[in-house]
């Protein structure tokens, strides 16, 4: 077997929120498939990096009180731990913020400009007058101009899915300051993804073996058949305000993140190279004769399956071999959802103390290859891991090895391959001894093929034919008679290198486990090969130590029970921003992270004016510290006169949502104390504080 040099790459996790379970599909299912191709003994690179650009990292960062690079960089921190209590092993694990991504989508931005496949054009956009920037559909609402059902996002209806353009909204509003959009216009710069040649190549590429079947066919739609129903030119650049990369000779213009985002395997490959002393052109130069393999979500083929290969096409690299689309994770039959407490994050599911290595395994289960989306159903889980890992894997080893260490000093019986009861035990199907190994070649192609589930399918029979030689056997009847002390010595000899042979197979999925059976077997580490071998006579193998725990389903409930909502504290008033009156005694904890949400900013009171038809309310102007100021409505009418604020300074929760009230909107809240001994008292910093600085 030749050995393969092959790059791997798992999408780009963005740097605005936590990895969770349905991340984790992707994760399990490369690493599994990159630690099968490692154990063959091919060479492979596994990179992946935070895809760190765009306006949401840049508003949460803003959000926070802190600059973008310092949330990056956090998150980087908890990604890389997620993934490592995974283990998921990735080679290298970058940042697309990174100069290696910043120079190589520069470089292929230059190229596809030299091929004339750059446009400059105007377009109109919706933009934000309050917080000076455009909006990404995402961030605006309005009426569905379909059906007119309110609060419906910028690009499609909830309610009745129909999909539309931003600007067709009726009463479109920011969902950041809640302030009307108005239309402008600005310079965009466009990938001519519609012209012929791009059209032609795409066509080629995407139908000859790259993508699965039912990838192509998807892509088949959506390139057409004819000149006009085929792809639209891709605007590949976005405004300032934006984090990434300022595109060159462009001030004020950026790459848009999905240009830099799979630039990124790029970036973080070349990153491994300038470590590890690596070739970069062996792996990304027209003409390589190395494999390049992107797993992917189908949610994002559109942009691996066209805008990339294009991208690298015309900037003179090589294409990739396959992208492998997997599907959606669902969580008993429903999509993830946060009130059900079904959207898990990797750190809660570690933190009620359950084992990565079960849910690999669930995982691998599932898979198949296929775009079919997967379901975790959380009983089946349970009883599916403690069935095959516990019940039928561990039992083999922890049912014999105990034996071999009391009677026999740790020291296995010689096994021969054509011995019988090898050749049943390891389902032989010729029972002719040519090597109890064959059926490792069958489940090496199912790895191969991303069909992890057959794999375990086979694994679990050779398993129960396993358990069936032991029952047979029956070492504890055997060990109560010395005139049978080498039958009991053959047959735990036997059921430890089956053992071993079922960890060889289930190395990929479980590395941890593997490993702690290498260290129990007191071997060197498994490799794809050692399925077509058997421990020699006189192998003394370590004590037995537990391998694996049950799955208690009380862990998996507290797990859910730990992702649902907190429930929201008791309701004040809420008709008007006037502090309660009501005197509430109950207090309901917090975390402090809940707490860290509430964006607390001084602000300093500019204008107060009274409302006409509200005799409650003050409309307050207030300077945060940015170049828009605010409007505020305030209950605060009986306690103070508008002359008496202008000037002070106060307590703003900045990042309320925005309410729509019969006499505008209200941006925000300011804070007062009070309730039935009086007030409201409204709250100011001390001394020396500046409008904009964060409370906390
Ligand atoms: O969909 C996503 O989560 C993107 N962050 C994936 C990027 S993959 C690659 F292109 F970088
Ligand atoms: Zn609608």
């Amino acid at each position: 077997m030749n050995p393969r040099e092959i790059l791997v790459t798992s999408a780009l996790p963005y740097a605005n929120g936590s990895i969770h379970l349905g991340h984790l599909v992707e994760y399990i299912q490369t690493d599994i498939w990159v630690r099968f191709q490692k154990m063959q003994g091919h060479t492979v690179h596994y990179v992946c990096a935070d895809d760190t650009h765009g306006t949401p990292v840049m508003l949460r960062a803003e959000q926070e009180g802190i600059t973008p690079e310092t949330l990056i960089a956090k998150v980087h921190g908890e990604h890389l731990d997620d993934f490592a209590r995974f283990h998921i092993a990735f080679d290298n694990y970058h940042t697309t913020h990174s100069p290696e991504t910043r120079r190589h989508s520069e470089d292929i931005y230059a190229r596809l400009k030299s091929a004339g496949l750059i446009v400059a054009r105007s377009i109109d956009q919706l933009y934000d007058p309050l917080k000076q920037m455009f909006l990404p559909d995402r961030f605006i609402k309005g009426e569905c101009p379909k059906c007119g059902a309110r609060d419906q996002y910028g690009d499609n209806c909830e309610a009745c899915g129909s999909a539309y353009a931003p600007t067709d909204l009726k009463n479109p509003y920011s969902v950041l300051s809640g302030a009307t959009p108005v239309r402008r216009s600005s310079e965009h710069f466009f990938f001519r993804l519609s012209d012929d040649r791009c059209i032609d190549f795409l066509r080629g590429w995407t139908g000859s073996g790259t993508l699965q079947p039912e990838a192509a066919n998807k892509i088949r739609e959506w390139l057409g058949t004819t000149g006009d129903d085929t792809l639209s030119d891709w605007d590949i650049s976005r405004d300032a305000p934006y984090f990434g990369f300022e595109i060159p000779d462009a001030p004020g213009k950026y790459f848009y993140v999905w240009l830099d985002a799979p630039v990124g395997y790029m970036g973080s490959f070349d990153n491994l190279c300038a470590r590890a002393g690596l070739d970069f052109d062996r792996f990304w130069k027209r003409g390589a004769t190395t494999e390049l393999y992107h797993f992917i979500g189908k949610d994002i083929l559109y942009f691996h399956a066209l805008f990339w290969p294009a991208m690298l096409e015309y900037a003179g690299f090589r294409t990739p071999t396959a992208i492998f689309a997997h599907g959606f994770l669902t969580v008993n039959g429903e999509k993830m959802s946060k009130s059900r407490g079904t959207f898990i994050t990797a750190r809660s599911y570690l933190e009620q103390g359950l084992n990565p290595e079960w849910l690999r395994y669930y995982y691998a289960a599932k898979l198949n290859g296929s775009m079919e989306d997967i379901d975790l159903s959380l009983e089946d889980f349970v009883a599916r891991v403690n069935a095959d890992l516990i019940g039928k894997y561990v039992n083999i080893a922890s049912r014999c090895a105990g034996f071999i260490v009391k009677r026999f000093d740790g020291t296995l019986a010689g096994v021969e391959a054509d011995d019988p009861d090898v050749c049943r035990a390891f389902d032989c199907r010729s029972g002719d001894g040519a090597g109890h190994g064959r059926n490792s070649g069958e489940i090496g192609r199912d790895y191969e093929n991303r069909d992890f589930g057959r794999a375990i399918r086979r694994i679990m029979a050779i398993a129960d034919t396993a358990n069936q030689y032991v029952n047979d056997q029956a070492p504890w009847n055997l060990a109560k008679d010395d005139a049978r002390t080498r039958e009991l010595h053959h047959a735990c000899s036997v059921a430890i290198n089956l053992f071993r042979y079922l960890t060889v197979l289930l190395k990929p999925i479980l590395p941890r486990l593997a490993a702690d059976v290498e260290a129990f077997l007191r071997i060197p580490p498994l490799t794809w090969d050692d399925a077509e071998t058997l421990l020699p006579q006189g192998h003394r193998i370590g004590e037995y130590r537990h391998l694996m725990t049950r799955i208690d389903p009380k862990q998996v409930a507290a797990m859910i029970e730990a992702n649902k909502p907190v429930p929201q504290p008791v309701q004040h008033r809420d008709k008007t921003d006037a502090p309660s009156t009501a005197t509430d005694t109950r207090i309901e904890t917090i975390s402090i992270d809940e707490f860290s949400r509430i964006e607390l900013r001084v602000a300093r009171i500019v204008r107060a004016e009274q409302v006409a038809g509200a005799d409650k309310l003050l409309r307050l102007t207030l300077d945060t510290g940015t170049e828009c100021p605010r409007t505020v409505f305030a209950g605060i009418r009986s306690a103070y006169s508008p002359e008496q604020l202008e000037g002070r300074l106060t307590i703003l929760v900045a990042n309320l949502a925005p309410r729509s009230m019969k006499f505008g909107v209200s941006e925000g809240m300011v804070l007062a104390a009070g309730g039935q001994e009086g007030g409201p008292y409204l709250l100011a910093p001390d001394e020396g504080a500046q409008p904009g600085m964060k409370v906390r």
